[in-house]
């Protein structure tokens, strides 16, 4: 009989987002008339920009035909494409970063697993606690830690705890770290970095030789002209840091898959001999062996994200979730309930009324409300009391959680 990765045994029974599916999927089969309305998983709710659209169906029809037909595309992404990121989304905002650096994919989460194989298994790695469980689910899959303590923490990473106190952004390690992953806007807490945190982070990075994994999937979603929107606007970070990218929550791809990921060429990493290798060679090889790229029709659906029309409605598409983000916490706030984040992103991270547990807020929510949310310790140990909602919603579902939610747990 085939063995298998342990490592998956030491996981928590189920990642979080199937797991909280999992309970909804049973309340609403005991009670099949319950109006539940979703603001758990963070996955968008309204339709495509037409310009994203209306480029599918042209490159649909594109492949329709044999003159203009296309099989396999080049493993990191078609060139128009990439050369209008980094125009658009790098260049322009005085980051030096060349298209050759860009590797188009079909996620970030994908990305941010992914791009363990390409590193050692003897890695100091932190990351912040509460934090995106893909993070540490890719390390334990990957044997990079030892078991899960009661409180739910692997042995073997570094935890940086964030909260109300240090604003959701965590204190830079005394000790030495490997492999930083930092995610701003932040997912779960809605917490932004200022260019300072991340220049420290930078400074910290060059000083140990540190790698950080920056995960920029919500960036669009920052209003706030002072905030960085990419780490290599940051000096030096080209030399430490790999970003992450999505067209999931800025135009609408989560259910069409695009993402992106940059890798520097002069960044390095240590071979056991002692020689310094470029990590865009192991990053590129991997790619070219395990990726076959993302399809034509939807790289189109993605570079019409540049276009005029397709700049305007995706600006608008993250607008209207941003006010849905302002009604939950003007809402909440009002009912006496303490909010954090969802101004410059689309979670509102919420401080469980009453004491209660994360878990036992979500029963109330799901059964008193039939409001889905994200309990907060699904997170990490220090998510404990606290309660992720997701502004992707319409707004009438919006309106009426917010409703439900006030009338029942007003102070
Ligand atoms: C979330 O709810 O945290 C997101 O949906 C995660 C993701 O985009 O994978």
């Amino acid at each position: 009989m085939a063995t298998i990765n342990d490592n998956y045994l030491k996981l928590k029974a189920g990642y979080l987002f199937p797991e909280i599916g999992r309970r909804v999927s049973a309340y609403a089969a005991d009670n099949p008339d319950a109006p539940i309305i979703k603001l758990g998983i963070g996955d968008v709710t309204e339709p495509l920009p037409a310009a994203c659209r209306d480029a599918i169906i042209e490159a649909t029809k594109e492949m329709g035909d044999r003159a203009t037909f296309k099989g396999y595309g080049p493993e990191q992404g078609y060139l128009w494409l990439r050369d209008k990121i980094a125009q658009h989304d790098f260049q322009s905002r005085g980051c030096d970063i060349d298209a050759s650096e860009i590797f188009i994919s079909d996620g970030s989460k994908c990305d941010c697993g992914n791009i363990l194989d390409i590193f050692g298994d003897d890695n100091k790695i932190a990351v912040t606690d509460p934090v995106y469980p893909v993070y540490v689910d890719t390390n334990v899959m990957a044997g990079h830690t030892g078991d899960a303590a009661a409180d739910g923490k692997y042995e073997g990473l570094v935890y940086l705890p964030i909260s109300a106190d240090n604003d959701f952004t965590a204190q830079i390690p005394t000790e030495k770290v490997d492999l930083i992953y930092l995610c701003f806007p932040n997912n779960p807490t809605g917490a932004t970095a200022t260019k300072e945190h991340l220049q420290a982070w930078v400074e910290y990075a060059k000083q140990h030789g540190s790698l950080i994994l920056f995960d920029a999937a919500y960036e669009a979603f920052i209003t706030d002209p002072d905030l960085p929107h990419s780490i290599y606007e940051i000096e030096g970070a080209k030399d430490c840091a790999i970003e992450f990218r999505s067209f999931s929550k800025n135009a609408g791809f989560t259910g069409t898959r695009c993402a992106l990921t940059v890798v520097p060429k002069n960044l390095t990493g240590k071979a056991s001999d002692g020689s310094d290798v470029e990590l865009w060679k192991l990053w590129n090889r991997r790619q070219s062996t395990k990726f076959n790229g993302v399809s034509y029709i939807v790289q189109r659906g993605a570079e019409a994200v540049y276009s005029k029309a397709g700049q305007a409605q995706t600006k608008e598409l993250i607008a209207f979730y941003l006010e849905n983000a302002k009604i939950i916490r003007e809402q909440l706030t009002a009912a006496g309930i303490k909010v954090y984040g969802g101004t410059n992103a689309p979670y509102v991270w919420v401080k469980t009324p009453n004491g209660l547990s994360s878990w036992d807020f979500f029963d109330k929510l799901l059964l008193n409300c039939n409001v889905v949310g994200t309990p907060g310790s699904g997170f990490g140990a220090a998510g404990e009391g606290y309660f992720r909602i997701s502004a992707f919603n319409s707004r009438d579902n919006v309106n009426e959680a917010m409703k439900r939610i006030t009338d029942k747990f007003k102070a």
